[in-house]
């Protein structure tokens, strides 16, 4: 505390020795649409600023002290959480992430953001009642029209995480061909790897090892995520380097180390084969086995592979029952500890990539392990920013789905939540706790095609 005083203080006189105090008072909303009036007060508390990839730092970045203190916290924050998109999302009208919600609301509610140095300095950001009331409004608006279709219950319709709906819609026929290629070994270049392989569906779509093997025993450098559930990323891949089902499942046939299936064309050789299978095929795509038929009937079978009705969901919808008193104290700890800042909406993920290690360096202290994959977005953006920035996981299904993390360094989930409360929130958990909050996982656990997922051993 004494030092962000002296901080604030330093920055303060640095600013008026340059002749440049800011003064003004927290001005009146204008009027417009809750979306703009919303915009209005991120741009005016500086938000925009601190927290976006292609935003100007203030005129008096330049100066020495306070200049530098600007600009770290530029850094910083950018690091912590970037607001581009939804920037863009309330200028185009478009969604807005649940992550970002969750992150707006804290940070606002919390009081901790703007930063006290820069609240000093900057008298206009300062975020007042009205103004506070203006983003909440935001957030209760724009969290309605996402958890729309969730069938979530009035009473709960403010939460920042909300059921999965029973279905996506599918063409039946496409699915039922998704389905066979899915499990086809026909996708690889010696015939003995398919999809299925690394997300086994009695396995709860993962395949339970560190990295995956792939053709001809070979090792991957990434942990394998489930495949339940991927239908609601807004992104695939830790990286997010694919945007969609369909671009993604063209990845691992032509992966050398996956799958190996060499060529489009003698992956249709090889389905061709199957001509029982091809008949079927050609009936719903006259063209045949082209790159984008079969990824089309895949990413529609996978549109089926989610888990409605967990326990969790149930009670979202309106069961009071469907939660045990420990469950809900673990859903109240997961909010209270900000765990929902990043694991949010339906799928508790998959919708921001977030640094691994905010509050703690996670690699300096787990160590150099072979020959995982740390780059993270980095690997697809070639952006420094974006160094160590991993898809948030999904936590559906997660207490059946360890091997934890990219590195699949964690085998058990309290010790993942318990690296999660150290890394990313800078707090430690009692055993307690951490306890509740796996039983709160546990109740993530849903149904696939009627019957709660399980694993087969
Ligand atoms: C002067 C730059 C600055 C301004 C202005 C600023 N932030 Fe931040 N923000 C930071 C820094 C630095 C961090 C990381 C350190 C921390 O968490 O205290 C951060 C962290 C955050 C986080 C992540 C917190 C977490 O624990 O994961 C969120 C969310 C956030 N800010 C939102 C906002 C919002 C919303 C506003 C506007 C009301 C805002 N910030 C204004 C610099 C800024
Ligand atoms: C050799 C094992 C292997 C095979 C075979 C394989 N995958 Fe994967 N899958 C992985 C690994 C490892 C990742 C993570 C890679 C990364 O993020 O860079 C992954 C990622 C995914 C994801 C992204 C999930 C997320 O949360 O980002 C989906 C979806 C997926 N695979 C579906 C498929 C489909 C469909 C097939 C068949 C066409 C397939 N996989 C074949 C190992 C495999
Ligand atoms: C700042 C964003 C952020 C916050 C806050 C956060 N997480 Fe995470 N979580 C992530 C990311 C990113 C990963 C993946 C990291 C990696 O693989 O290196 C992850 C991974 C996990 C995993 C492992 C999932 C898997 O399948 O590998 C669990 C469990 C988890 N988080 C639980 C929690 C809990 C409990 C909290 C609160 C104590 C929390 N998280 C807070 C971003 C966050």
């Amino acid at each position: 505390m004494k030092k962000k005083i002296i901080i604030a203080f330093c920055v303060a006189v640095a600013a008026w020795a340059a002749g440049y105090v800011i003064v003004g008072n927290s001005s009146d909303i204008p009027e417009g649409s809750t979306s703009q009036k919303a915009l209005y007060v991120l741009e005016e508390a500086g938000c925009v600023m601190c927290h976006s990839k292609n935003a100007k730092p203030p005129f008096y970045a330049n100066f020495p002290i306070a200049g530098s203190l600007v600009k770290a916290d530029m850094q910083m924050g950018l690091r912590s959480y970037d607001i581009t998109d939804t920037v863009g999302a309330i200028k185009t009208g478009a969604k807005v992430s649940s992550t970002d919600l969750a992150k707006i609301e804290y940070a606002v509610d919390d009081g901790t953001m703007p930063p006290l140095r820069f609240k000093i300095v900057h008298w206009k950001s300062n975020i007042s009642a009205a103004e506070r009331k203006a983003v909440a409004n935001w957030i209760v608006a724009e969290r309605a029209k996402l958890n729309a279709s969730s069938g979530i219950s009035k009473d709960f319709s403010n939460e920042p995480v909300w059921p999965i709906p029973r279905s996506l819609g599918a063409d039946a026929a496409k699915v039922k061909l998704g389905s066979i290629l899915y499990h086809h070994t026909a996708l690889s270049g010696d015939g003995t790897v398919s999809c299925a392989t690394c997300h086994p569906l009695d396995k709860a779509g993962v395949d339970a090892l560190q990295t995956s093997t792939g053709i001809r025993k070979q090792k991957g450098d990434i942990n394998a995520p489930t495949v339940f559930n991927a239908a609601f990323n807004a992104k695939q891949f830790w990286d997010g380097r694919e945007d969609t089902l369909e671009q993604q499942a063209g990845g691992p046939p032509m992966n050398p180390v996956e799958m190996d299936g060499v060529s489009w064309e003698k992956i249709a050789k090889r389905l061709e084969a199957d001509s029982a299978f091809s008949a079927e095929f050609k009936k719903v795509y006259p063209d045949g086995f082209t790159q984008k038929n079969i990824t089309d009937a895949i990413a529609a079978f996978e549109r089926t592979l989610i888990t409605p009705d967990s326990p969790f969901d149930r009670y979202l919808k309106g069961d009071k029952g469907a939660l045990t008193q420990e469950e809900l104290k673990g859903y109240e700890l997961f909010k209270q500890a900000n765990c929902a800042v990043c694991h949010s909406g339906e799928n508790l993920g998959g919708q921001t990539f977030e640094y691994m290690g905010l509050r703690r360096d996670y690699f300096k202290d787990r160590g150099n392990v072979g020959k995982i994959n740390d780059k993270g977005r980095y690997s697809h953006t070639k952006d420094e920013r974006d160094m160590h920035k991993f898809k948030t996981p999904t936590l559906r299904n997660v207490a059946l789905t360890a091997p934890y993390f990219h590195d699949g360094s964690t085998q058990s989930l309290r010790q993942a939540v318990e690296i999660m409360a150290k890394y990313q929130r800078g707090v430690s958990l009692s055993d307690a706790e951490i306890d509740y909050v796996v039983k709160f996982l546990e109740s993530l656990t849903g149904e696939y095609n009627g019957k709660k997922l399980e694993v087969k051993k």
